[in-house]
Order: C-alpha cells, then sequence, then structure tokens
C-alpha cells in the first residue's frame, strides 16, 4: 500500500534518516554480514537506507525495490551519484516479488512488511528469493503504534488482518524462517534477523 503525505513526509526526513542508521548499527553488531553480498532492499522508500547499506555492508549487488513508482524515482534520484556499487531499481509488489529464487544472500526491509495487505505471502516470497542460509534484516511496528486514535488519522495503513509480535513469530516459523536476534518494544515494534531455513522435503 502507498504511502500518504504525511508518512511520505516523515520517511524523507532527518529523523528517519538517524533511526535508520541507528537500526542497521543494531543488525551489524548482531548479526554482521561480510562484503561482496547480493543485498535486496525491499519497500525501500526513498533510498535513505540503502545509501546506508552500499556504505557499511559493501555489498556486490544492491537491489531496490518497492511498489509506489514515486518513491523508486527519489530513490535513484538520491543514489544516482557516488553508490558503489550502482543499485539496480525495480517496482514491484513484496507479495509477488519480480525476482528468481535463490538469489540474494540477505534482504532488507524497512518498516515496509506492516503496510503490505498479503504481509504472509511476503515473507513466502523473502524465504523464496534468499539463497539458502541467507538473511532477512528486519525493522516492524505493530498495530498499537500505527493504527491508534492518533495515528490513524496521521497516515495510512492497511486495516485488516495485521499483525502483532507473536503472530509475526508464528508466521516465520511457518514461513521456514528461523528468528535469530530481536530487540522488541512491547506494543510498539521489533527488530530482528532470521535466516532461512534449508527446506527438506
Ligand atoms: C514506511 S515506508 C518505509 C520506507 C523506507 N524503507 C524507510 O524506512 O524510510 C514503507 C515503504 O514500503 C512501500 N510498500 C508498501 N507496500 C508495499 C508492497 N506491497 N511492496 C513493496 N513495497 C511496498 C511503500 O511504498 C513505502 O515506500
Amino acid at each position: 500500500m502507498k504511502l500518504g503525505p504525511i508518512e511520505r513526509w516523515f520517511v524523507n526526513s532527518p529523523l528517519r534518516q538517524a533511526m535508520q542508521a541507528l537500526v542497521i548499527r543494531w543488525f551489524r553488531a548482531v548479526m554482521p554480514l561480510g562484503p561482496g553480498a547480493d543485498i535486496l532492499e525491499i519497500g525501500c522508500g526513498a533510498g535513505a537506507g540503502a545509501r546506508m547499506l552500499a556504505r557499511q555492508f559493501k555489498p556486490r549487488r544492491l537491489v531496490l525495490t518497492d511498489i509506489d513508482p514515486r518513491m523508486v524515482r527519489l530513490a535513484r534520484i538520491r543514489l544516482s551519484h557516488g553508490a558503489s556499487p550502482p543499485p539496480r531499481f525495480c517496482v514491484g509488489d513484496a507479495a509477488r516479488l519480480p525476482f528468481r529464487s535463490e538469489t540474494a544472500h540477505a534482504v532488507f526491509g524497512f518498516g515496509f512488511l506492516h503496510h503490505v495487505p498479503a504481509w504472509r505471502d511476503g515473507l513466502a516470497e523473502i524465504h523464496r528469493v534468499l539463497k539458502p542460509e541467507g538473511l532477512y534484516y528486519f525493522e516492524e511496528y505493530y498495530p498499537s503504534l500505527y493504527q491508534n486514535c492518533i495515528t490513524r488519522r496521521l497516515a495510512k495503513h492497511p486495516e485488516h488482518d495485521r499483525f502483532t509480535g507473536s503472530q509475526l513469530r508464528e508466521e516465520f516459523a511457518r514461513a521456514k524462517l528461523d528468528l535469530r536476534c530481536t530487540l522488541e518494544l512491547k506494543r510498539f515494534g521489533i527488530l530482528g534477523v532470521c535466516a532461512k531455513k534449508n527446506w527438506k522435503p
């Protein structure tokens, strides 16, 4: 689901960038990722996080995707100079990612999954595109934060079938994503890293 104007302003603000820098610092501390990885960011927004990922993880390939062409355009402008490697940009829905299976060493998602109506399909897609033992680094928020009497007036989110922490954990298990590290602020949101379990029929 595309963002409303207030949230679009917020994700482009210095405050949001400072938050993302802290989140990435936590990711690096709990689950380091060596240089040369193939990284996919879903729901890249205006590309501020991607610029930090490029600097800090030194990937071999960086692919950025978002459902909103306007966001992809902003990310392309932000990263048009000096980003190494030059990222690949793509408009796409997290619930039906336009990528081949087992192509990413790591998937990053900063606050995007709670915007996806079919978020379970999004988790299945993350599992599909990850290489065996690939990592999913995520930052997510709960409805008590974004659907309370104040925030529901400020930002647009899907209304139904939203996840809390316990539902997210259950679905990770169902999607065969093994939750390795978490930092949870109860009723607010969660940071974490999952590893793809190898599925053997
Ligand atoms: C809250 S913003 C976060 C943007 C950026 N990751 C950040 O942290 O600043 C959520 C982003 O997810 C994107 N998004 C929403 N639904 C999506 C979907 N189904 N597939 C891919 N991206 C989606 C939105 O367009 C938006 O750019």
